[in-house]
């Protein structure tokens, strides 16, 4: 049935419907064409019935056209809280916010008035006042947009589209639900989870050396090492530069040889070349995306006018992907896919016209760049991603992308692109990164320190300290700003930004567990306040304090907010040297155990034989927890190869008894050494060190 509400707009209820498992809808509009739809790149599997829609269903899109353009409105009644939404500029909380979906090259997030960022996920996450939630995709990857005032309204620039809604008692369990839809992250190496130093750029090979000196001289725990774009010859993807990098083999060795990785930067355009190795392999397949007159489309970037490959073709991911073979066998550990919105210099709309055509393939249909742009990013992960697993079978692949769409999560972890050295970016860095968690994006952070634009010790400091405690942890800067090494600014910003590294490097055997989390239920790892308690609606806007995981409250220290959950989240300080006045604080919640590792300088040293348990107790006296480990690197993990602990804290009169015992896996690892830290409001008292699993203690 339609219904004419207005000159050009048709008003229609949904065509067909049904239940794609409990709790979650699909709904039609009518006049829906799969072939301009389907195969969608977010969900894991294709979408089936599996009944129909109960009458007592409450949110139910109503779909029109309005001006040429596909709407889908979702009345969502009063009181409701919107979150999620992707990577979004502005703040944690998305009531009143417009949302352009076109991936888009956005120094300091300024593009659009802040409305259009790098990636697209076209979801929203709605809270009601008593806690229950929402979450709403719109299965539609051509130019569109949503705004959320009372309702949720989709617009789109393509054809009327379907939309999905989720329906559950708390946001955690539509996340999970998010999660069972659309996939979930691969286990990260543990590596990637370390500290991470970049910058625009380290060369030549001599620099990148230095650098890597420099952070074990500092003794800055550290991972990775990033080569940005000038390692390349003349910024030819997939080169090496003769002079700059003449022995790509021997810098990563010598990278290797001192516990570091190092990850490379590959972007999608390919110079226009003869004789360039990778640009005349593409004519004769016909691998490039092509113009509207159907010539292989020019457009510039670094390295001058280039090609682009046309991702959405299986073919052309392929051959894609085989180019990482030789590549990766010089050493490199991971992939940095940049410039994939894809960005074009010296054009108005900074990317490709949207009548370039792509032309698909396996089951997806010819289309114009309207309807595969927000895409060309997944699209380029998803290839580098089996590209690499090809290369190197037993590593688990590592690749950061800039742009990607929902569901583009189980192909590459995310940073927030091009921010600047800004105090206000620093703040906003927080909301990003819990929106694109709440997103089904958990592993994600900004550039630490800021990119454009000169740092300041001040702010080098005080994000360092608030950053270790993100998914992800760069610090990267671009080419002609200062320095922004831990070093560069003094020994007060060395020793601030070692402290709250040396957190990081101790907390891991927490954040590995929460990264576990992640890859079996999609649960973020970094969330915001109101998890600790969503019927509090005092934390719904809460966007200074976040949680990582549900156990640890940070609170940075510059923040000037209140907003706190119930209850007797205790401080922990890790470290016994005098504060820096920089520090996060730290909060326990009760019921809690924490792991902390010894400090170590690498993930490669990092292990788990001396372990300290934080107990807060509850209370009722009780507190637990679960750690997980494994090798963290390979897939042995998939076999049985790790170990999942149980860690319970119970109390009779006076004495706690806490207990350790594996309860799954067949990895025998496990700490050597057990201590209990008991978290008071006063501070933590440590018991001795001891060889058993179990430790017993008196209270006072
Ligand atoms: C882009 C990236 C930035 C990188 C630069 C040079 O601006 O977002 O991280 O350093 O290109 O490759």
């Amino acid at each position: 049935m339609a219904l004419t509400i207005g000159i050009g707009m048709e008003l229609t209820a949904s065509e067909r419907s049904y239940m794609n498992s409990e709790d979650v809808a699909v709904f039609y509009p009518s006049g829906y064409e799969a072939a301009r739809h389907e195969p969608s790149p977010i969900f894991m599997n294709e979408l089936k019935s599996v009944g129909d829609v109960p009458a007592e269903w409450n949110l139910r899109p109503e779909f029109s056209t309005s001006d040429g353009k596909s709407v889908a409105r979702i009345p969502v009644g009063k009181g409701v809280d919107f979150y999620g939404n992707g990577e979004v500029s502005g703040p944690l909380r998305r009531n009143g916010r417009e949302v352009r979906f076109w991936n888009t090259d956005a120094p300091k997030y300024e593009a659009d008035e802040g409305r259009r960022l790098y990636q697209s996920h076209p979801w929203v996450m709605g809270i009601r006042q008593d806690g229950t939630a929402f979450g709403v995709i719109a299965d539609n990857t051509w130019k569109s947009s949503v705004s959320l005032d009372e309702d949720i309204v989709f617009e789109s620039e393509g054809p009327a589209f379907r939309v999905i809604v989720i329906e559950k008692e708390s946001p955690a369990e539509v996340l999970r639900a998010l999660a069972d839809l659309t996939g979930h992250i691969e286990m990260p190496p543990l590596w990637a989870l370390g500290y991470q130093q970049c910058r625009w750029s380290y060369f030549p090979d001599t620099r990148v050396k230095e650098i890597a000196d420099s952070l074990r001289i500092n003794r800055i725990p550290s991972d990775v090492i990033w080569m940005d774009i000038d390692y390349m010859d003349n910024f030819k993807i997939f080169t090496f530069d003769k002079e700059k990098f003449p022995d790509p083999i021997g810098l990563n060795d010598y990278l290797h040889d001192r516990n570091f990785k190092a990850v490379y930067m590959i972007d999608p355009g390919i110079k226009v070349e003869e004789g360039y190795r990778v640009d005349d392999q593409g004519p004769a397949a016909d691998y490039w995306v092509k113009d509207a007159s159907g010539k292989p489309y020019v457009g510039e970037v670094w390295p001058g006018p280039c090609h682009f490959p046309d991702f959405t073709r299986p073919e052309v991911r392929e051959w894609w992907g085989t180019l990482y073979k030789d590549y990766m066998a010089t050493g490199i550990d991971g992939v940095w896919n940049d410039m994939n919105e894809p960005a074009i210099f010296n054009v108005e709309t900074s990317t490709m016209p949207e009548d370039n055509r792509h032309l698909g393939g396996d089951g997806l249909a010819p289309g114009p760049h309207l309807r595969y742009h927000n895409v060309y990013g997944y699209n380029m992960v998803k290839a580098s991603r089996d590209g690499i697993l090809a290369a190197n079978p037993d590593k688990r692949p590592f690749v950061l992308t800039r742009s990607n769409f929902l569901g583009g999560h189980r192909y590459a972890a995310t940073w927030t692109g091009d921010n600047a050295s800004d105090p206000a970016l620093m703040k906003m860095s927080i909301p990003m990164t819990i929106n694109l968690g709440l997103s089904g994006q958990p592993f994600n952070g900004p550039d630490i320190g800021g990119f454009f634009d000169d740092c300041t010790p001040e702010l080098l400091a005080q994000w360092t300290s608030m950053g270790v405690y993100f998914p992800f942890v760069r610090n990267h800067s671009a080419a002609g700003t200062r320095s922004q090494e831990p070093w560069a600014f003094g020994p007060e910003t060395l020793e601030s930004c070692r402290t709250a590294i040396n957190r990081r490097y101790r907390l891991l055997p927490y954040i590995y567990t929460l990264f576990r989390e992640a890859y079996e239920d999609g649960m973020p790892v970094m969330r915001p306040l109101f998890f600790a308690d969503v019927k509090d609606p005092s934390l719904r806007s809460e966007q200074e304090a976040f949680l990582l995981g549900g156990d640890l409250m940070v609170v940075p220290r510059w923040s000037e907010t209140t907003a706190r959950p119930s209850g007797e989240w205790n401080k922990i300080v890790l470290e016994d040297t005098p504060d820096d006045g920089f520090q996060a604080n730290l909060y326990q919640r009760p019921g809690s155990i924490i792991p902390v590792a010894e400090l170590s300088q690498n993930t490669t040293e990092y292990n788990t034989d001396r372990l300290t348990l934080l107990v807060n107790l509850d209370p009722e006296g009780k507190a637990a927890r679960r750690i997980y480990e494994d090798a963290g690197d390979g897939f042995e993990f998939r076999d049985g190869e790790y170990a999942d602990y149980t860690v319970t804290a119970s109390t009779e009169g006076n004495e706690v008894t806490v207990k350790l015992s594996q309860t799954e896996g067949n990895l025998k690892k496990g700490p050597k050494s057990l201590r209990v830290g008991f978290v008071t409001p006063t501070g933590i008292k440590y018991t001795p060190w001891t060889k058993g699993d179990t430790v017993v203690f008196k209270k006072m």
